[in-house]
Order: structure tokens, then sequence, then C-alpha cells
């Protein structure tokens, strides 16, 4: 079986890339080098002894993906290429939705084209919005609070749509909860471009020297400890999760479309996280409480059990791991893959 791996280059694309190379597939990494570097994939080579074929190219190009997946005999795809960040999102929306819609329209033109129906996407658990119960099960209503969620949701309803108009088509949609971590190796992990928005690079950075302070964004949310609460996943979890769901639509004789969860269904908050890091790196991170990040949620986990059922997938690994591969990644290299 092989697969077009788009974003491949990317920190979830490369994390995919090795668990499933390791599971026997053939993986074409798709990927224009927006926001990654050739480097991450000489790094999965390293790591998985084999040579990857790369193709430079961007996802709204159809001709260029038409002619990977012919060339390379494609009968798959994860689609995992796109922009990812919330503030960003909101002061370029027209950027997002190109990006992340009309580059899913394209593939899916691209694939309707060379005969390919057999398609895993990267969705959010943004897509759930302001929670109305918790923990999210894959049945809470949607609602995006920012362009960046907008796009994943349109792209959710869209496949839904081509789905019920042809059913020949395989799709999973998984909703990643909040992936961290890196592959135990420490060749591979998160190199955010710039200062990080997310919590886990942030705090690395401040370990490995390269920035003062986390700010604690907000610590009179209704939680424990009054800081925000997440479902942190291992990223080889969330890789592991992509594979199965490969499988699933690969060996599945009826089309279908799968919308699950990749959570852990656990919470965490801010401190705690902080403070598992601390333990990981043996170093005390400096942190001062700042207001709260406009349009974030107090807290928000993952019911998991629908992606045990359909895949026999569960998360493995705990926060401890978590930190304790983020840091590894972030000290063997400081400033990511320049160092
Ligand atoms: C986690 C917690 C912050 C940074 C976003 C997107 C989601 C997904 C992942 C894509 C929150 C707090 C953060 C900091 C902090 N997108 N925090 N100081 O916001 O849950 O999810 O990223 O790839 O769709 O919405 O993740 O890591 O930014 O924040 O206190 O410097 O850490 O307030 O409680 P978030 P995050």
């Amino acid at each position: 079986m092989k697969t077009l791996l788009t974003g491949g280059a990317g920190y979830i694309g490369t994390h995919t890339a090795v668990e499933l190379l390791q599971n026997g597939h053939e993986v074409v990494i798709y990927d224009n080098f927006s926001n990654s570097h050739p480097e991450a994939v000489r790094r999965v080579e390293k790591i998985t002894g084999q040579k990857i074929k790369t193709v430079q190219g961007d996802v709204r190009e159809q001709s260029t993906l038409e002619a990977a997946i012919r060339e390379h005999s494609i009968d798959s795809v994860v689609h995992l290429a796109g922009k990812k960040a919330v503030g960003e999102s909101v002061a370029h929306p027209v950027d997002y939705f190109d990006n992340n819609v009309n580059g899913t329209l394209v593939l899916l033109r691209a694939m309707q084209a060379t005969g390919l129906r057999k398609l895993v996407f990267s969705s959010s658990a943004t897509v759930y919005g302001v929670p109305q119960y918790l923990p999210y099960d894959e049945a809470h209503p949607t609602s995006a609070m920012n362009p960046y969620g907008r796009s994943k949701l349109m792209v959710e309803e869209i496949l839904s749509d081509l789905y019920h108009s042809d059913p020949s088509w395989s799709l999973a949609v998984l909703r990643y909860f909040n992936p961290i971590g890196a592959h135990s190796s420490g060749w591979i992990g998160e190199d955010p471009a710039g200062i990080p928005n997310n919590l886990l690079p942030y705090i690395a950075q401040v370990a490995v020297g390269r920035r003062d302070a986390v700010q604690v964004f907000g610590s009179d949310y209704p939680t424990p400890d009054g800081t925000g609460v997440r479902d942190y996943i291992h990223v080889m979890d969330l890789a592991r999760g992509h594979v199965k769901a490969l499988e699933k639509l690969q060996s599945q004789q009826s089309p279908e479309l799968l919308t699950l969860n990749l959570g852990t269904g656990q919470g965490h908050s801010v401190l705690d996280v902080i403070h598992a890091f601390e333990a990981a790196c043996k170093k005390t991170i400096p942190y001062v409480l700042a207001d709260r990040r406009p349009g974030d949620l107090a807290s928000y986990y993952a019911a998991p059990h629908a992606a045990q059922q359909t895949l026999g997938w569960q998360a493995q690994y705990d926060l401890t791991t978590m930190c304790a591969d983020a840091w590894r990644w972030q000290s063997q290299n400081p400033n990511g893959y320049l160092s």
C-alpha cells in the first residue's frame, strides 16, 4: 500500500511517516516546506533506515498532485498539509481558507481525477467549540470559534457531503486534541518558526534557555488550579492513530466515513504540564501568571472510546513520557532542525 502524506515533513507528518514505514506501508511525502525542513525528512530516514520519496509541492497545485499520485502509484492519502495557528488565522483568514479549504478541494479533485477514494484527514477538537458537556464525544455539536477552526469544520462538512454524494469514498476524519512530545530517539520533534504559540514548545524553549519565562494565560478559570485544562496526547500515539485509521479504510470492503477523536480522555492544567516538564528536564521552569488569552476555553478533553471501539486504538503514553520525549528532542536540538 502506498500512501501520499501531505504535510509529511511537518510535526505530525514526520511522526506519522515513521509509524507508517515501521508498519510496512510505503510513504511518499508531499510538502511545500513552507513551515517545515527537508532535514526533518532526512531524520525520518535515519530513524527508519529507509529512503523516503519526497515531492516538493503545494496542495493547491492539482497538476503536481496528480503527477505525484500517478508517478508513485499512490492508493491512499493522509492529508495533514495546512496552516494551524489560531491567532494568525484571525489576522489572515483568506490564507487559512485558501490553504486549508481550497487546498483540500484541489486535493479531492486530484484524487477524483486519478481514481483515489481513500483519505485520512487531520481535523481538530477545536471544531467542538464551547463545551456543552464534557468529555467531548463525537456527537457533541460543532461550532467554529475562529477562522482556523472554521476551516477544519468546513472541510469536515465538505467530506461529509462528498461521502453522501458518492459512497465509493472511504474517509476518516481524525479530531486531534493537543499533540505534544516527540519520537523517543530525539531526532524529530516540534520545531515552530518564531515565537511558539503553543504551550509545550514554549516551555521547552524556556527550559533550553531560548526564552525567559512561560506566561500562563489565565489563572482564574473554573478548574482545579485555575489554569486551562487540555487533553495532551503523545504525538506517537497520534501517529499510530493515523496508521490504524488508514489500515481500517484499506481493509474495509464497504466504504465509510469515520469521525473519531484522538485524545487520551485525561485533562491536565497548564501548571500540571509545567511541573511535569520540570521533572523531565530537572530544572525549574520560570513562569508568570498572565491574563487569559482571548478565545481560549477553560477546559476540554476527549471521550476517546469511539477510536478504541472502531480502530482498536488507545493512547499509551502519559504526560511524564510526553515531557521526557519533548525534552530529549529540545535538548538535543536546541534550535530545532537548524541546530
Ligand atoms: C494549551 C493551554 C493556553 C501557551 C490550539 C488550537 C488547536 C490545536 C492546538 C493546532 C491553554 C495555555 C499556552 C502559553 C499558556 N491547533 N498556554 N501559555 O489553545 O489548546 O489549542 O493548538 O494545531 O486547534 O486551538 O493549545 O498549546 O496553545 O494552549 O498558558 O504560552 O496552554 O491558554 O490553556 P490550545 P495551546
